[in-house]
């Protein structure tokens, strides 16, 4: 059995639903269901016994012993974290708790378990820390991709954090010996997306009328991954990954913001034309995202060279299937606007003048 942590976020489920598709090795999935965390999104494997759901916290080390003992999952993937640039500008510190001290207990209840056992199981056994292009920080126009020898230059509380977490995932690998592999991936994209990232939340914007609210010049890059490539690529790494490499993922598409709304609102005209005219009627240009990084890319080279990994979907195929996606998951996406949710817009977009 695996061990994932955030297994009901955007990404984790995304992992989880793949890798049950490929593969009858259980899944033991540990969520703290905060508000990014989403049971319906697993809501297929309802009464399947190779996924086994618990609530609870990487940063309950009590009940990581108890999971360890009881399941002895022969891998651990580490998606859990907050995830979100503008929540940790509002409010770091739930970034520092997660990203850094959980991080920190999962990896002191992962080594415990992993030193008592034998010395085949300990050879095979894999921490697979799943982390972030933002921990390299900004890129200009003309600069190179990220490599995984770049150095690290976090520029928000969130990449911050999580470039704490590599570090520390870094020296458990360097000090102890715990067979860690870490990715560093771009921008995803996909089903399951909670809709305060860019993407989701242009899908839903337009489609209720409101404003599309593109940040300062709306020229900001991201190099954006569909994420069923990303759980792919994890997949690719967690097999043949050599112990202690980082592996940079990536979907060479990089895009500015404005592109990508452009984009969504013309498939959204095509799929579901609104009588009152092209949906980027309601892009609105607003306030910029303060330390706002300009430019993300990244060099996948290492992945495929050492792995033959490479995404299976362009842009253009992975956009379609989300925007249709979205369309024929009406129920999930109102599900998910709580009053929460609601209070969340509200924070992050009310003090931005347009
Ligand atoms: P997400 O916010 O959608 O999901 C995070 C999940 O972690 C949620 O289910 C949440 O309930 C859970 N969680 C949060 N705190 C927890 C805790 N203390 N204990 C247990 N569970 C907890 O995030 P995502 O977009 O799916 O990202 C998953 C991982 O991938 C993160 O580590 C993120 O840094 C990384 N990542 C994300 C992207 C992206 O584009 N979304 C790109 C590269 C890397
Ligand atoms: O690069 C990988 C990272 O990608 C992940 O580590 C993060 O977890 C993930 O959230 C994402 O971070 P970004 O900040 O790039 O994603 P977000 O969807 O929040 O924003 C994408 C771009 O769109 C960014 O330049 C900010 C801009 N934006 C975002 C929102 C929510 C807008 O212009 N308007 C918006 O309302």
């Amino acid at each position: 059995m695996i061990l994932v942590t955030g297994g009901a976020g955007f990404i984790g489920a995304n992992f989880v639903l793949d890798w049950l598709a490929g593969s009858d090795e259980p899944v033991l999935n540990l969520d703290a269901l905060t508000y990014a965390g989403n049971l319906e999104s697993l809501a297929s494997l309802t009464g399947d016994a190779r996924h086994v759901f618990v609530k609870g916290d990487i940063g309950d080390r009590a009940l990581l012993d108890r999971l360890f003992a009881e399941h002895r999952p022969r891998a651990v993937v580490h998606f859990a974290a907050e995830s979100h640039v503008d929540r940790s500008i509002h409010g770091p510190a739930a970034f520092i708790k997660t990203n850094v001290e959980g991080t920190f207990t999962l990896l002191e209840a992962t080594r415990s378990f992993w030193s008592a056992l034998d010395a085949p199981a300990k050879a095979a056994f894999r921490f697979h820390h799943v982390s972030t292009d933002e921990v390299y920080g900004s890129l200009s126009k003309t600069d190179a991709p990220f490599t995984e020898t770049d150095t690290y230059e976090p520029n928000s509380p969130y990449s911050a954090s999580k470039a704490a977490s590599d570090h520390l995932v870094r020296a458990w690998h360097h000090t102890y010996g715990l067979p860690v592999v870490t990715t560093n991936c771009s921008n995803n994209y996909g089903p399951y997306h909670f809709p305060e990232k860019l993407i989701p939340l242009m899908i839903v914007n337009a489609l209720a009328g409101k404003p599309l609210p593109v940040y300062g010049d709306g020229q900001q890059v991201r190099d954006w991954l569909y994420v069923k490539d990303h759980a792919s690529a994890i997949r690719a790494v967690l097999a043949g990954g050599r112990p202690g490499e980082v592996y940079n993922i990536g979907g060479w598409n990089e895009k500015p913001n404005i592109e990508i709304v452009h984009t969504v609102c013309a498939l959204l005209d095509e799929m579901r034309p609104d009588p009152a005219g092209s949906y980027s009627r309601l892009i609105t240009y607003v306030t910029d995202r303060p330390g706002h990084d300009r430019r993300y890319a990244i060099d996948a080279r290492k992945v495929e060279r050492e792995l033959g990994w490479r995404p299976a979907e362009t842009f253009d195929t992975g956009i379609r299937k989300t925007v249709r996606w979205y369309l024929d998951n009406a129920g999930w996406v109102e599900h998910v606007q709580s009053g929460a949710y609601r209070e969340w817009v509200d924070t992050n977009y009310s003090a931005r003048a347009a």
